[in-house]
């Protein structure tokens, strides 16, 4: 059965909580806003796909050997052709640039099509946004991330709904 996937760094619930807060401070009016239960950053989006594909990744994942590290939001920012308003990190922690790297090499190993663009992280606040955020700096939030997992996307009639259905730790080295 096909479906919609994709890897990615998911906060507990006391994060999600706090993630969701500043990300409803920093909006500017209007737009819709991402449900405290969906906020993520994506690592690797996969599309729709068959469960041979599927499996395929899902022992790239497992075999993925990379260190548990610390994520620091730090800023706001907004892209105005998908009109998203995000949280983001000034700098990229090595293992997540790797954990990325790695998912998009095992794509590619997979038969799926990487993306080409560097990989920059984010979290989205806002969706249909027609303004950037009322402020580019925050307050640091420290995200410990220690593990990384695959998240169905349902196309629910009251928006998207997303579903973690495998999680892995992170237990390696760099
Ligand atoms: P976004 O938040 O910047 O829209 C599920 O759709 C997740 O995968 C979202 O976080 C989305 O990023 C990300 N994503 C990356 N590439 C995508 C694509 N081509 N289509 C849909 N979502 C994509």
């Amino acid at each position: 059965m096909a479906e919609r996937l994709f890897f990615a760094l998911w906060p507990g619930e006391a994060l999600q909580r706090t993630l969701y807060e500043l990300g409803r401070a920093v909006a500017p009016p209007g737009g819709k806003p991402m449900a405290a239960q969906n906020l993520h950053i994506t690592l690797a989006f996969l599309g729709t796909i068959d469960d041979d594909k599927r499996n395929c990744m899902e022992k790239s994942a497992a075999a993925i050997r990379l260190p548990p590290f610390e994520l620091r939001l730090d800023c706001a920012g907004y892209w105005p052709r998908p009109q998203v308003v995000w949280l983001g990190c000034r700098e990229v922690p090595q293992p997540l640039a790797a954990l990325a790297g790695q998912l998009n090499t095992a794509m590619a190993a997979c038969g799926l099509t990487p993306e080409s663009r560097p990989y920059s992280p984010h979290l989205t606040v806002l969706r249909k946004a027609r303004q950037g955020p009322r402020q580019l700096d925050m307050d640091t939030v420290h995200w410990p991330v220690g593990d990384f997992v695959l998240v169905q996307s349902l196309t629910l009639p009251e928006g998207a709904q997303y579903q973690v259905v495998r999680r892995w730790p992170l237990a390696g080295q760099l």
